[in-house]
């Protein structure tokens, strides 16, 4: 495994890509309401991506078949857009998307209400992306990998909440995936590579309300939990450094 240091010229290039995605986020939040439907929230965030001069990255990876994933409920990750798949009052839709700009991607994910939502599913979206902070007091320079991970499996199992081992982090430069595989609970008997200033990774809990357990769907994509509870995720690419880490996918105004 090798884990590469970005140059600053290259952090310079990741910041603005993420900056970039940022942007198209906080549009896409807004957009969040019941009567829309997954596709046209795929629509205009290809179309947003586009018009800022980036590339989306998801679209064919893979034979992904849409540049955003909008995942609703009990799907944890990569659903598929569909113009019939209507946002109903209540949903929680997880979005994870990503962008190439002057070579650098970046990627992130967000779990947003339409309308008023549950109880249980306000505290599991906010339990979520506590995790990712939680998990980013270890980001930083001198500091092990799975240090990060503990802190993240450690924080929402303490909710009950199972957290997700099939899908996991990733390293993230020129290429979507680069190493390291970033997983999301305590790992034993390891500390993981040590943190240096110049990694850029995407930390991307996934927390179910229910089992930790997931399974896959016929479409080849989809990712459910397996006991139909609800799921969250929160991602962002970040900088190592060697104080707090930066976190490349928050801008200023940010809503999500
Ligand atoms: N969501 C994945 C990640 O965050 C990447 C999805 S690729 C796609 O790393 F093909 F499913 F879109
Ligand atoms: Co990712």
């Amino acid at each position: 495994m090798s884990v590469r240091i970005k140059t600053p010229r290259e952090i310079n290039l990741m910041r603005q890509s993420c900056h970039l995605l940022a942007e198209v986020f906080n549009e896409l939040a807004k957009m969040i309401e019941p009567g829309i439907s997954t596709w046209e929230i795929d629509h205009e965030g290809e179309k947003m991506i586009r018009k800022l001069g980036g590339v989306p990255n998801f679209l064919n990876y893979d034979g992904y078949p849409a540049s955003i994933c909008v995942s609703v409920n009990q799907e944890i990750v990569h659903g598929i857009p569909k113009r019939n798949k209507i946002i109903a009052e209540g949903d929680i839709v997880s979005l994870d998307a990503g962008l190439i700009y002057e070579g650098y991607h970046s990627d992130m994910a967000r779990t947003i209400g339409a309308g008023k939502v549950s109880e249980e599913a306000e505290k599991l979206m906010e339990v979520t992306k506590a995790s990712f902070f939680e998990g980013i007091k270890n980001a930083r320079s001198g500091k092990h990998l799975y240090d990060i991970s503990g802190n993240i499996g450690d924080y929402a199992n303490s909710f009950g909440y199972g957290v997700v081992r099939e899908l996991v982090g990733h390293g993230i430069g020129t290429h979507l995936h680069e190493d390291p595989q970033i997983p999301n609970f305590r790992v034993k008997k390891s500390r993981g590579i040590e943190l240096k200033a110049g990694m850029t990774l995407a930390v991307e809990p996934m927390i179910n309300a229910g089992t930790a357990e997931v399974r896959w769907m016929n479409d080849g994509w989809t990712v459910e939990t397996a006991d139909g509870s609800l799921s969250a995720h929160y991602e962002n690419t970040i900088l190592i450094t060697d104080d707090e880490p930066e976190i490349l996918t928050i801008i200023p105004g940010m809503v999500c």
